[in-house]
């Protein structure tokens, strides 16, 4: 939808890839899908300063609503779980200065087997709007991709008709593609402001690793696509949680930055670790993300374990950008690969040089020319992410 969201990648808290659909909140309070739990969250979001590095929102996944719409035929959640109702969360998140996510389905029922907007689209999207949702993520079980076409269009219709500005996240493409049609992209990136692609992420590092080849693979129609307003969505970050090592935590945030994915996390913010929640907040990694300009990075190099990809940024100079860049060694073989680039061959090619930084450990390798190369050595599947900086001609001043 056009209407001036997302302007750079959407960022925040998500509880499916965590939480999932627990709804066991007599043996298990703490981690059951209910209204306490995104209030922590929400809590946390601030006092831990992840709203401050730019994660601004909150958001429900599957498995919020009740078994049945009410008498009056609109959704309401759980009344167990969620005794306040949903204006009220809505309300607590935005006193947090928070952003507040629903999730809802184009079909008849959501994925966990809740009541879907199908037959219901006009008074779905006027309910999200009266509880003042800022961003709705629409699943696509139980529905015929062939009509999602029309469906996806339709419903993002009916919530601009309700003047509310709200984020409009889709499974569209994702629903067809594993139906063997070809999605419409163009309309596709025209509706929605995020789209997801490929399969759920999942707490591992494999899982992460066949996302980034989908992306890989596939760059040369989902490049074009993304800019602000609209992304392609590679799934959530599942750093802190119990799959990914520390370096392949670090690789996850370097790769979803580079490709200006969404970051979304999925992770326990009362538990997780300091180093986690230092990589969740670099701040260097994420201004690559949500750069201005928007671009999607691509893979130029792919060979025996060890990829770059690369990704302009800002600042400028005339026609030629800085650029964001990342080695990522997928070698396991027990021991750091060294990697020697020259700039020439990435693509930078700038006669007045590039000051060269890398971004997980904040630490400035110099300036480089255009002839020479960059020399980094890459931890088993762990990454290396630079910046390299423009230079620009000096003032004429005689
Ligand atoms: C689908 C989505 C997930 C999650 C679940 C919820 O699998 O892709 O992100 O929302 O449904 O049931």
């Amino acid at each position: 939808l056009d209407n001036g969201l997302a302007l750079s990648p959407p960022m925040g808290w998500l509880a499916w890839q965590r939480f999932r659909c627990n709804t066991d909140c007599e043996n298990d309070p703490k981690h059951c899908i209910s209204e306490r739990l995104f209030m922590e969250m929400a809590d946390l979001m601030v006092s831990e300063g992840y709203a401050k590095a730019g994660y601004n929102l909150i958001s429900l996944d599957d498995c919020w609503l009740d078994k049945k719409r009410g008498p009056d035929g609109r959704l309401r959640p759980d009344p167990l779980r969620f005794p306040s109702g949903i204006r009220a969360l809505s309300n607590y998140i935005h006193s947090r200065g928070l952003r507040f996510g629903i999730y809802e389905d184009y079909g008849n029922y959501t994925c966990a087997g809740y009541p879907g907007i199908l037959n219901h689209m006009e008074l779905d999207a006027q309910t999200f709007a009266d509880w003042q949702v800022d961003y709705v993520k629409l699943d696509g079980c139980y529905s015929y991709p062939s009509q999602m076409d029309k469906g996806y269009p339709e419903f993002g219709y009916f919530l601009n008709r309700t003047e509310r500005p709200m984020i409009y996240s889709c499974s569209w493409p994702f629903y067809q593609l594993i139906n063997k049609m070809e999605p419409d992209y163009k309309t596709i990136s025209n509706i929605c402001h995020l789209w997801r692609n490929f399969e759920d992420i999942q707490d591992s590092w494999q899982s992460v690793t066949s996302i980034i080849d989908y992306y890989g693979d596939n760059q040369d129609t989902l490049i074009p696509l993304a800019g602000p307003g609209h992304w392609n969505d590679p799934d959530m970050l599942i750093i802190g949680n119990f799959g990914l090592s520390y370096e392949q935590s670090r690789a996850q945030m370097c790769m979803w930055a580079i490709m200006a994915s969404p970051l979304l996390m999925s992770v326990d913010l009362r538990t997780i670790r300091p180093e986690f929640k230092a990589i969740l907040q670099n701040s260097e990694i994420i201004a690559v993300n949500q750069d201005p300009l928007g671009v999607q990075g691509r893979r130029i190099y792919k060979k025996q374990g060890v990829e770059i990809w690369t990704k302009p940024v800002l600042p400028m100079n005339g026609k030629k950008f800085s650029w964001a860049v990342v080695v990522l060694n997928r070698r396991v073989d027990g021991t750091p690969s060294q990697v020697t680039a020259p700039l020439r061959d990435l693509g930078l090619d700038s006669e007045e040089g590039y000051h060269v930084r890398e971004l997980n450990d904040h630490k400035d390798i110099g300036f480089l020319s255009k002839d020479q190369a960059i020399r980094v050595d890459v931890n088993p599947s762990g990454v290396v992410m630079l910046k390299c900086t423009i230079q620009r001609v000096p003032p004429f001043n005689p």
